[in-house]
């Protein structure tokens, strides 16, 4: 780890979960537990729980989880570093100077490095544009009406008339070729050596939602292909989990985002003052990417191109957005093609007027699939309402498809029970009355194998410990540690019941033991479990009893399938299966 343990636990310990949590999420007190709607999936009633006690968070939906470091690493896509500045800073902690233990150190500073190579060059590119050499750039811009002081805040620059300029400043700047090379800036050829693909074209930085410069965008000077150059992914440009002007778009304090396409749109946006515009980073908007947006608007409006292939990006989004559980809405741009000519054209009081009339994505879609049919002939009618059924079947809530059912026969004149026949008819004859749905990114199916029972098993008996610490006195002579035959929750009981026999249980901080978010899901989700709900004394103790068999029936299985055909093992496995039996027979009383 790159922080102190103990510096990692004061700065934890100093800001509550709760509250932290209850900052961006809404939560309700629920027996010992807050509970809330997943800020990492799509729900609409709350599977996530925060448990002020122990410290930790879990998601029996997705199974996101873990502790305060780890809600601020997914949240705000901050690193480790990051969210432990944070958070010092949010409970008043001073951070000592890092202390130098190596892996992490090594892996934030390559990172580090990294996010300092693609700022150097945006800073050549931005001196270039305001030089000499970025005259046609400069040039450029200002014919497509950018001011100066928009150019300054979206940090605009130019990649001058070759490759190599680029290479020999950052070289100059103490980067060497591979940290060059691994960021995206530029190639090895046989015959230039290292060049970069970057050359006469009008430079777009990419930043981060914390403002760092994490790739670059390049509007090639006139004609040639591509029109728009991006840079690879890299360990720090992940474009998927990335948007376009995200970072002014997260401040703008706007109930609504603007989704477009086009990074010339967002900034034709902005600078009109419409500062909740972004992009996708030239490629298809993602569901990661709408995750993302969740965080900060209800509402998304598509401002996509109005050509064809503009329209069936917007269809796609739109399937996106609602998995997400956003509402999006269309904005008519026509008579022009994207949202920077409109400005251009009409201004933005206009543009204003054309949000206030977006469209509900539900009629979108039909309207686009209303031309695709010959409404004059009868039969190709009929085929169209039966696609409209089919669509009203995607909503999953009754009264939600009702409403769009009424509105969608008033608007196309379709008698209302006739739709409705054909609604119930497909309903029927598919078998669904909603989508198939997508797994989602995160979303782990849920199994029933002997191994996932066993696995459930031993999260109970762990949650159940945490719950009523007192029970560990009167079973720590039947478990150990080796119980547990999931490596991750092995670890975590080794030092969960270290810790108890001090008495000082803190699951919270063997999360941060585990450096992986996965790891640390899966630790919370041990410490997490719901345990089930019961009445009398002699239930509770009965449902002890059993998960603990389970466990040291899992446990004696899994050692004698490790174990060899020697002598001892013979003896120990015959000692084992004794000691089950004997705790089969024991009564152990929860009072
Ligand atoms: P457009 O071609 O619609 O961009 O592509 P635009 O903003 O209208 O371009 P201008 O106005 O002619 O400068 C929209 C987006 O698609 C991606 C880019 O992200 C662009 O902003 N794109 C487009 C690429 O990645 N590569 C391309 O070759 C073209
Ligand atoms: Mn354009």
């Amino acid at each position: 780890m790159y922080y102190a343990e103990e510096i990692v636990e004061e700065v934890r310990t100093r800001n509550d979960i709760v509250e932290v949590i209850g900052g961006y999420v809404r939560l309700q007190k629920k027996g010992s537990r807050y509970w809330g709607l997943c800020p990492f999936h799509n729900e609409k009633s709350p599977s996530f729980s925060v448990n002020g006690d122990m410290q930790v968070y879990h998601c029996f939906g997705c199974g996101a989880g873990g502790n305060v470091y780890t809600f601020m690493m997914n949240y705000e896509n901050y690193s480790f570093p990051e969210a432990i500045r944070m958070l010092a800073e949010r409970a008043g902690v001073a951070l000592p100077q890092q202390d130098d233990s190596q892996e992490g150190r090594k892996r934030e500073s390559r990172r580090a490095r990294l996010l300092e190579v693609n700022k150097a060059a945006a800073k050549f590119f931005y001196f270039q544009l305001r030089s000499p050499h970025g005259e046609i750039g400069y040039r450029y811009l200002k014919k497509r009406e950018l001011t100066d002081e928009t150019m300054r805040k979206f940090g605009l620059g130019f990649a001058g008339k070759d490759g190599a300029n680029l290479v020999k400043y950052l070289r100059e700047k103490g980067f060497e070729d591979d940290l060059i090379q691994e960021a995206g800036l530029a190639s090895h050829s046989e015959k230039y050596g290292l060049t970069s693909q970057f050359w006469n074209r009008v430079m777009y930085p990419i930043q981060d939602i914390n403002n760092r410069v994490i790739g670059f965008g390049g509007r090639v000077m006139g004609e040639g292909e591509p029109k728009y150059l991006n840079s690879p992914e890299t360990p720090v440009f992940d474009k998927r989990r990335n948007l376009y002007g995200l970072n002014y778009a997260r401040r703008a304090r706007s109930n609504n985002i603007i989704l477009c396409e086009g990074y010339m749109d967002v900034i034709a946006m902005h600078q009109a003052g419409f500062g909740q515009a972004v992009a996708s980073l030239g490629t298809a908007f993602t569901s990661e990417q709408a995750a993302l947006l969740r965080r900060y608007a209800q509402t998304v409006l598509l401002a996509y191109d109005s050509d064809g292939a503009g329209v069936k990006a917007a269809v796609r989004a739109i399937g996106i957005l609602r998995e997400a559980g956003l509402s999006g809405k269309v904005i008519n741009m026509q008579p022009y093609k994207d949202p920077d000519e409109f400005m251009k054209a009409l201004g933005k009081e206009a543009f204003q007027e054309r949000i206030g009339q977006a469209e509900n994505s539900f009629f979108f879609e039909i309207r686009i699939l209303e031309g695709q049919f010959d409404m004059n002939d009868p039969e190709e009618k009929t085929r169209f309402h039966r696609e409209i059924a089919r669509k009203l079947c995607e909503f999953s809530e009754d009264v939600e498809r009702e409403n769009y059912l009424q509105a969608v026969a008033d608007k196309y004149f379709i008698s209302k029970d006739n739709l409705r026949k054909l609604v119930t008819g497909y309903a029927a004859s598919t078998g669904l009355a909603k989508p198939v749905e997508r797994p989602k990114s995160g979303v782990r199916p849920k199994k029933n194998s002997p191994e996932e029972n066993a696995r459930r098993a031993q999260r109970l008996l762990i949650s159940w410990l945490l719950d009523e610490p007192v029970l560990y006195g009167k079973v720590r002579k039947y478990i150990s540690a080796e119980d547990f035959t999931e490596e991750l929750y092995r670890k975590a009981a080794e030092r969960l019941f270290r810790d108890m026999e001090n008495g000082a249980p803190n699951p919270a901080a063997i999360i941060s033991t585990f450096e992986d978010g996965e790891e640390q899901s899966q630790a919370a989700a041990l410490f997490s479990a719901s345990l089930p709900e019961l009445g009398s004394g002699q239930e509770r103790e009965k449902a002890f009893h059993e998960i603990l068999l389970t466990v040291k029936r899992n446990s004696y299985e899994y050692h004698v399938a490790q174990m060899g055909t020697d002598v001892g093992a013979l003896a120990q496995a015959i000692e084992g299966k004794k000691a089950l039996e004997e705790l089969a027979r024991t009564h152990i009383s929860l009072d």
